[in-house]
C-alpha cells in the first residue's frame, strides 16, 4: 500500500493478517451478520464503528430533476449510457435522462475483510440508488446523493422510462475459488444456504428496462437458481456477471453456462481487480483471463459505454470489458 492512496478515516482498517488471528474472531462475526453466534452484537459495539442511520439530511441537492422527469412525454427508444464505477458499481442514464447507481462499493466497516478498496466511493449525484444485497462491497447508499434510494427491494419499480424488477433468489455459495468463503459462515454456525440463510445472503438482482433494452444487473448471484428466477429474468440484452480470475463468486465454466443459457446480446464482467479502485488485500484478480478465452470480445477504452437497441440488435455475446477503466467521480 503506498503512502499517497486515501482511506477513510470514519472506518476501522484491519488487515487480513489480523482477520486470520483468533483474536478477529468477533470481528468476523460482526462481518457475518448478527444470527451467525451469540454474542455478536457485543461483539459490534466494541470493534465496529457506530453505525449511523441515514446521512440523505447532509445531502446538497433536491428532488427537482424527479420532478422534471415526470412531466416529460414516455421514451421507449433512445441511448443508454453506462458508466462503470468499479467493482460491481455502475451508474446507468436512460434516454430520458434518470440517473441509476448500483451497488457503490465500500470496505467492510467491521474492518473484519480488510482493505477492499484503498479510496473511498467518489460521492456521486443520482436520481436513484439500488443496492443488490448487504455486503460491503455493494451497499455504500451513504456516498450516493440521490433522491430515491431503493435498497434490497422486491417486486417492481417504475418512473419515467425506466422500469426496474427486482428478482429474489440468494448470494453464491459454493464458489469453486480456491478460497472457500461461505465457510466463514459455517465456522461461525450459521447456515449459509436457504431457507435459512442469514439475511446479507439474500439477493436482489435487477432487471432494469429502458431505451428498449433488458439489463441484467447480477449482484452476487449464485449460479444456479430456481426455474422461476430464471423466467423472471426472461430474454436479456445486457448481462452484468461476476466472474474474475479468483472465481471469486462465479467460476469461469459457470460464467460461460450463464452466459449460454441466457445468450445476452452484450455480457459486462463485475466484481474484479481493477487497477485504481481495488486492493490485492480482496484477493480478487482480473477478469482477464476469462475475456481473453471468448469469442467475441471488446476491450473498452473509456469508462463510460453508451448503447441503443437498434445498433446492439446483430449483436451475439459479446463481451464488453471496462477492465481498468473507471469513473473516479
Ligand atoms: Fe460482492
Amino acid at each position: 500500500m503506498t503512502a499517497d492512496r486515501k482511506i477513510d478515516a470514519s472506518e476501522p482498517q484491519v488487515g487480513r493478517r489480523g482477520f486470520l488471528t483468533s483474536a478477529a474472531g468477533s470481528l468476523a462475526a460482526a462481518a457475518i451478520g448478527s444470527t451467525a453466534v451469540a454474542g455478536s452484537a457485543e461483539a459490534q459495539s466494541i470493534n465496529c464503528a457506530p453505525v449511523s442511520g441515514s446521512v440523505a439530511w447532509k445531502q446538497p441537492g433536491n428532488n427537482r430533476h424527479m420532478l422534471e422527469l415526470i412531466k416529460g412525454a414516455p421514451v421507449s427508444q433512445g441511448s443508454v449510457t453506462i458508466d462503470y464505477f468499479g467493482h460491481c458499481a455502475f451508474k446507468i442514464t436512460s434516454p430520458a435522462g434518470l440517473t441509476m447507481m448500483f451497488d457503490p462499493w465500500r470496505n467492510d466497516p467491521s474492518g473484519a475483510w480488510g482493505l477492499w478498496f484503498p479510496k473511498e466511493f467518489p460521492r456521486t449525484v443520482v436520481d436513484v440508488c439500488l443496492s443488490t444485497h448487504t455486503h460491503f462491497d455493494h451497499d455504500a447508499i451513504d456516498r450516493v446523493d440521490a433522491t430515491s434510494v431503493l435498497d434490497r427491494i422486491i417486486g417492481s419499480w417504475s418512473f419515467s422510462d425506466v422500469k426496474i424488477t427486482a428478482v429474489p433468489d440468494k448470494h453464491a455459495t459454493d464458489c469453486p475459488g480456491w478460497y472457500k468463503w461461505i465457510n466463514v459462515v459455517k465456522e461461525f454456525g450459521g447456515d449459509p444456504y436457504p431457507p435459512n440463510n442469514p439475511g446479507h445472503l439474500d439477493m436482489a438482482s435487477f432487471v432494469v428496462e429502458t431505451g428498449g433494452m433488458r439489463i441484467l444487473i447480477w449482484g452476487d448471484n449464485r449460479a444456479d437458481p430456481p426455474e422461476e428466477v430464471w423466467k423472471q429474468w426472461g430474454k436479456i440484452d445486457v448481462l452484468t456477471l461476476p466472474v474474475d480470475g479468483s472465481q471469486h463468486i462465479l467460476g469461469y465454466n459457470q460464467g460461460n453456462q450463464i452466459v449460454e443459457q441466457l445468450k445476452p446480446k452484450i455480457v459486462i464482467p463485475t466484481h474484479y481487480l481493477a487497477e485504481g479502485v481495488s486492493a490485492t488485500f480482496s484477493t480478487l484478480q482480473t477478469a482477464d483471463e476469462w475475456v481473453n478465452a471468448q469469442k467475441n470480445k471488446r476491450k473498452l477504452t473509456s469508462p463510460k459505454l453508451v448503447l441503443d437497441s437498434p445498433s446492439i440488435s446483430s449483436m451475439d455475446r459479446e463481451f464488453h470489458y471496462f477492465g481498468s477503466q473507471v469513473d473516479h467521480g
